[in-house]
């Protein structure tokens, strides 16, 4: 099994989250994992090392606007080779789980959905099986934003994700593989 584990993260977030995505499955003793982070500012220079002819799972983040560019760029690439077919044949063994780390200090998740079910198209455009979807609380990391992580939808977010937040994601990469 081959895993691809992207993901990108502005304040560090979402990169704790992936890092746990990583110990775990290397622990798991899977073989092969390689975790990227996608650069804000060459989606292009990361796509030239990517294969969908491999049997991957696919571990993505999207919630940053670079990581949507990454998407759309993707698409358009994927369009241009003929590889977006009518009815979106299945390819075996190819999966992937989309995940986002959020704040939703207005209207709490539903802030992240439309972000992970974006994602989550274009790998089902490919015949990917969306496996899961998940969704981790991030408190707001910036000086400006930082009063946003209490009061908000969610309450208290301070120190998310914290321990718990992790192990849960451990855990749910277990039932993955
Ligand atoms: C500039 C900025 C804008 C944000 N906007 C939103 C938002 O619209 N909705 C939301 O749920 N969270 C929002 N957040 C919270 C982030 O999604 C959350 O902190 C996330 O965990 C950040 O991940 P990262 O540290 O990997 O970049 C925002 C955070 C920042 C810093």
């Amino acid at each position: 099994m081959k895993i691809l584990n992207l993901y990108f993260s502005s304040t560090g977030n979402t990169e704790k989250v992936a890092l746990k995505i990583d110990e775990t499955v290397t622990n798991w003793g899977t073989p092969w994992i390689q975790s990227r982070s996608v650069q804000r500012s060459s989606p292009w220079t990361f796509l030239t090392t990517i294969s969908f002819l491999w049997d991957p799972e696919y571990t993505v983040n999207c919630r940053a606007k670079s990581s949507w560019i990454f998407t759309r760029a993707l698409l358009q690439r994927y369009v241009k080779a003929g590889e977006i077919k009518p009815a979106s044949p299945r390819r075996p063994s190819s999966h992937v789980v989309v995940y986002c780390t959020y704040g939703g200090v207005h209207t709490g998740i539903n802030e992240a959905i439309p972000a992970v079910k974006y994602m989550g198209q274009l790998f089902d455009y490919l015949g990917f099986t969306i496996l899961a979807e998940w969704y981790v609380v991030g408190e707001y990391m910036t000086k400006k934003l930082k009063s946003h992580s209490v009061g908000g939808r969610l309450g208290d977010i301070r120190g998310r994700p914290n321990r718990a937040d992790l192990e849960e994601v451990a855990e749910k990469v277990k039932g993955v593989l």
